[in-house]
């Protein structure tokens, strides 16, 4: 059965996957490196570092460690300024309705996110204290599709790895979840890889899955 339900952060609660796509692309344009949604899409569920070298091999020069740890910097930066208006009108559509769902099901609701800015968002659109866990990139050291974050919500939780739900809008954290042993369901571009063991159009399509599961 399913007894908790584990969410990604970005692009499957709120909007933020567009912000830091947008501050990316601020940092390649600067830097003249060739970057697009398509390259994008590859960096969901990876972390600030390893996202830049992805960015990175479109580059026609070397960078040094230093380098990278400046630019690492600087995306922050961006970002972080476009999260200053961050609010709950930038949670996704059916969020807050499954959530619902679930609680009044006795389903726990956790967060499985590589972002380093969780707490800093959640307390933004208002849900630090909606989960019942959060396990995020302050707290692993392997990024998905390693999955030491997933494994740790459950752990937290106290969970068997076989009773999660993962849900993922990155390629990288399907097989994250599938790695952890956990049934994922994709939303938005990872439905794409069609690897995940249920594919929604739409969030609210979980409640469904769990009747269905339990
Ligand atoms: C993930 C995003 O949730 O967090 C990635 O999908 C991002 O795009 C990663 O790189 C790390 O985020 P942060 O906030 O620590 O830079
Ligand atoms: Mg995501």
């Amino acid at each position: 059965g399913i007894k908790a339900v584990i969410f990604d952060l970005d692009g499957v609660i709120v909007s933020t996957d567009e912000y830091h796509y947008k501050a990316w692309k601020s940092i390649s344009d600067k830097e003249n490196i060739n970057f697009d949604r398509t390259i994008n899409n590859r960096l969901r569920g990876v972390s600030r570092a390893e996202s830049l070298e992805i960015i990175l091999e479109k580059a026609n020069k070397e960078y040094t460690q230093e380098e990278k740890e400046v630019l690492l910097e600087e995306k922050n930066n961006v970002y972080k300024k476009l999260l200053t208006n961050l609010s709950s009108s930038e949670i996704l559509e059916g969020v807050n309705e499954v959530i619902d769902y679930l609680k009044s099901n006795n389903i726990k609701v956790a967060i499985g996110s590589s972002s380093k800015n969780t707490s800093l968002i959640l307390e933004k659109i208002g849900l630090s204290n909606t989960f019942d866990e959060i396990a995020d990139g302050t707290m692993i050291t392997k990024s998905k599709p390693d999955p030491q974050v997933f494994i740790l919500a459950a752990n937290k939780l106290g969970v068997s790895e076989k009773d999660c739900l993962v849900v993922e809008d990155a390629e990288a954290g399907v097989e994250a979840a599938l790695n952890g042993n956990m049934k994922v369901a994709a939303v938005g571009d990872a439905i794409k890889c069609n690897k995940a063991t249920f594919n929604l159009d739409k969030l609210i399509k979980l409640t469904d899955i769990v009747k269905k599961n339990n």
